[in-house]
């Protein structure tokens, strides 16, 4: 079978209308605007309304793609969801995402890999068009993080966020040389204890004990994580650049996940890339788990700062611990 190359047609995104900005959280927790700022680099971050679910944002993300591009759900084929903040345990996002969209075409999935989601999806994605199996792939990184945060711990009340975003992945057509050049994607539960939410799962099922002892609640040590974090990100965003012959400066822009400012400080600098070659949007929008990429991805666009035939670098690192880098070249002009 002759294998395709896959790349991003369309891309669409939401963001909850309600805004936590740090002086509401300064009244909720013992922090400062200040802490918050120079320690995480985020200013403020969207928050769903009650009711407002995973799959409900990522409906608005497709709707935004619609508004953007030509795209018919009677023709999408299969929908994988990397998110850690499912509406419930089943059915899956993927399902309810394919009902309120009118996707009737498609079968799908949802997936979890945390942060490293939209990673791993797009991955998995572009098995189905590179064999020729599916020829339109939606592929969801979307997290109601604020479901998961305990709003009276200032150790992760601060760093997370609620967000949605959507690419459409087709095969280039002709002798198109844009799309996905090489991935990498890795994984080591060895990292498990670090970043966890230990409760309503089969392990500990929801009872008042859990619920009291707050394990429905997302738990980080975030000095290792940190420390992981920088280290495999530019691992492998160094080795998939190496591999491709290319390096820091062929790359139009990084597009790293938004864990925290000082993260993706350290992996620019390591990987020697000028500031305007990095995507940094946590200001506004905190830690969005699966949604940072594609968010990133998604403004980069809006700001002009992709064209076609751009070579653009997405790493990203989350609970599992999880990680990798995507090299892609970008496929089209937009506005
Ligand atoms: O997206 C998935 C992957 N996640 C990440 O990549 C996150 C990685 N980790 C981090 O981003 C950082 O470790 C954090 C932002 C979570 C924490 O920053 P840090 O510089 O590593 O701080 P720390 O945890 O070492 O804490 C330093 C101090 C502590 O006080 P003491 O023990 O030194 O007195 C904390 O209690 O800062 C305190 N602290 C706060 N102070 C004010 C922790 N959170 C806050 C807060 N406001 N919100």
């Amino acid at each position: 079978m002759n294998k395709l190359r896959t790349t991003i047609t369309a891309i669409g995104k939401y963001t909850p209308k309600r805004i936590l900005a740090n002086p509401e959280l300064e009244k909720m927790v013992d922090t400062t605007d200040e802490w918050i700022r120079t320690r995480t680099g985020v200013i403020e971050r969207h928050i769903v309304e009650k009711g407002e679910a995973t799959s409900d944002m990522g409906a608005a993300a497709f709707e935004d793609m619609k508004n953007r591009f030509s795209v018919d759900p009677l023709d999408i084929d299969l929908i994988i969801v990397a998110t850690v903040t499912p509406d419930m345990f089943f059915p899956s996002t993927a399902a309810i995402i394919q009902h309120s969209i009118g996707a009737k075409n498609a079968w799908g999935f949802d997936l979890s890999a945390a942060c490293s989601g939209f990673l791993y999806a797009l991955v998995a994605g572009l098995q189905f068009i590179e064999t020729g199996q599916h020829q339109k792939v939606l592929i969801f990184g979307a997290d109601t993080m604020s479901s998961i945060t305990d709003y009276t711990d200032r150790n992760t009340c601060v760093l997370f966020g609620d967000a949605a975003s959507v690419v459409l992945l087709e095969s280039t057509k002709g002798n198109d040389d844009s799309g996905i050049i090489d991935s990498i994607v890795k994984m080591d539960g060895a990292g498990q204890k670090y970043l966890y939410m230990a409760g309503g799962g089969s392990k500990n099922p929801p009872t008042h004990e859990t619920i009291d002892k707050k394990m429905h609640y997302l738990y980080q040590e975030g000095r290792p994580v940190f420390k992981f974090a920088v280290s495999k990100m530019v691992e492998t965003a160094t080795e998939i650049l190496e591999r491709n012959s290319l390096t820091g400066q062929d790359i139009t822009l990084f597009v790293p996940h938004q864990a925290n400012i000082r993260i993706i400080n350290a992996c620019a600098s390591k990987l020697k890339l000028k500031d305007e070659q990095v995507m940094r949007n946590i200001d506004k929008y905190a830690n969005t788990t699966a949604a940072t990429i594609p968010l990133g991805l998604i403004e980069a666009m809006d700001e002009k700062r992709i064209k076609k035939g751009d070579i653009i670098l997405l790493t990203a690192f989350g609970g599992g611990f999880t990680w990798g880098s995507i090299l892609l070249r970008w496929g089209f002009n937009y506005g």
